[in-house]
């Protein structure tokens, strides 16, 4: 059997092991200035005016929420193909994420159907560029501005990508990372939501630290003790060992997202025609920077597959069972099959190959030689 590759896993060396190091024998190692440094690069990095740093993606996503004034009686139109914290987040505000079907070629929500779900209680659209792929932006920006809906942008998967020459980052109203390990950076646990607007910032920072308006730094520094809480906040604050763990992923970035990309096309010439199996599709306006590599498979159970894969030492997996068929979406908001049809459809054809910057050609090799004996 060969040696186990997985599907993702981080990278981590040691110049990153050194900023961390750093930070721990420093006299702040919560909220202190490489939080602050954290949010400029990545903001900078992605053409944005502000980024408050979190505890993960998913809070970062409530936060997203709270921003925007989210609440009981809101709905949120969420793609059905996603992960759950997506559609968690609206529920966590006491709003209701309204399922929206996919596009079966790319995964990303499909504006058309958004469209179609539009009521007198939607307050925002909520895009995911499933994979790595930028949604149609364009498209949705219109329909968001037309019927006077907040745009947001979960970019868990996309950070580095652009749209039409754009980066992600500017797309909507506030765009979401994830610095999960397996995620294009990481901090370990961590998250960012990007934005131009001060008003957004503002309650963003205030919101991760309790509702309290000023932070602790800053009041040490100020040498004042007294800070209110205007709202009901989280501690949803990230560590500055973390942020510097950050900083030092992100001077890598570019390097990361191009050895991503040559994975990508190392497998698209493989696949590309082998009767079974059909890489997703990717629009021709967009810089797709590959969180996932996401095959199509056709006329052949995608469980057997997976099955022989993972017996192989192939760490496939499936990216994601459609949120709305979930038993607590199901149970608390009725949804059912027949609701999403598209992405339910593609659901059981989709499996996620290996797919992370430190496998070389010869991993990629392997998994292609596995693959298509598991499919012939
Ligand atoms: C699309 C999407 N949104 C949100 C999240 C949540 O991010 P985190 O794991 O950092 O909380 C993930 C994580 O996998 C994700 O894939």
């Amino acid at each position: 059997m060969n040696r186990f590759i997985p599907y993702g896993h981080q990278r981590i060396e040691e110049d990153d092991i050194q900023a961390v190091a750093e930070v721990l024998r420093s006299d702040w190692i919560t909220t202190g200035p490489a939080v602050g440094a954290f949010e400029k690069s990545v903001a900078g990095f992605v053409g944005a005016e502000y980024g408050v740093a979190v505890s993960s993606g998913t809070a970062a996503l409530h936060t997203a929420m709270y921003a925007i004034g989210v609440g009981h009686g809101d709905e949120v139109i969420v793609p059905s193909m996603t992960f759950a914290a997506t559609a968690n987040a609206v529920v966590f505000q006491g709003a209701t994420p309204v399922f929206c079907d996919v596009d079966a070629e790319t995964l990303l929500i499909n504006p058309d159907v958004v469209e179609q779900k539009i009521t007198s209680a939607s307050k925002a659209i909520m895009a995911v560029d499933y994979a790595g792929q930028p949604c149609d932006y364009d498209a949705l920006r219109e329909i968001a501005d037309r019927n006077k809906l907040v745009l947001i942008a979960d970019a868990c998967h996309s950070l580095g990508a652009a749209y039409k020459g754009r980066k992600v980052g500017t797309l909507a109203d506030l765009t979401v990372f994830s610095f999960h390990p397996v995620k294009h950076i990481t901090t370990g646990e961590g998250g960012m939501v990007v934005t131009d607007s001060p008003q957004y910032h503002r309650r963003m920072t205030m919101f991760r630290n309790h509702g309290i308006s000023t932070d602790y730094r800053q009041r040490a520094e100020g040498g004042s003790w007294f800070y209110e809480m205007v709202d009901l906040g989280y501690n949803y604050r990230i560590t500055d060992f973390q942020c510097a763990l950050g900083m030092s992923q992100l001077k890598k970035l570019p390097g990361w997202i191009k050895r991503r990309q040559e994975i990508a096309s190392r497998y698209d010439r493989a696949f590309n025609g082998l009767g079974p199996i059909e890489p997703l599709a990717v629009t021709s306006n967009v810089s797709h920077v590959y969180h996932l590599y996401v095959i199509k498979l056709r006329g052949i159970e995608r469980d057997k597959v997976f099955n022989s894969l993972r017996a192989a030492g192939i760490g496939v997996n499936v990216h994601y069972i459609p949120v709305h068929l979930h038993p607590f979406y199901r149970e608390r908001f009725g949804t059912r099959e027949g609701m999403c049809p598209a992405a339910e459809t593609v659901y059981e054809q989709i499996l996620s190959l290996p797919m992370f910057p430190a496998l070389t050609n010869e991993d990629v090799d392997t998994v292609i030689s596995v693959v298509r004996e598991a499919v012939s």
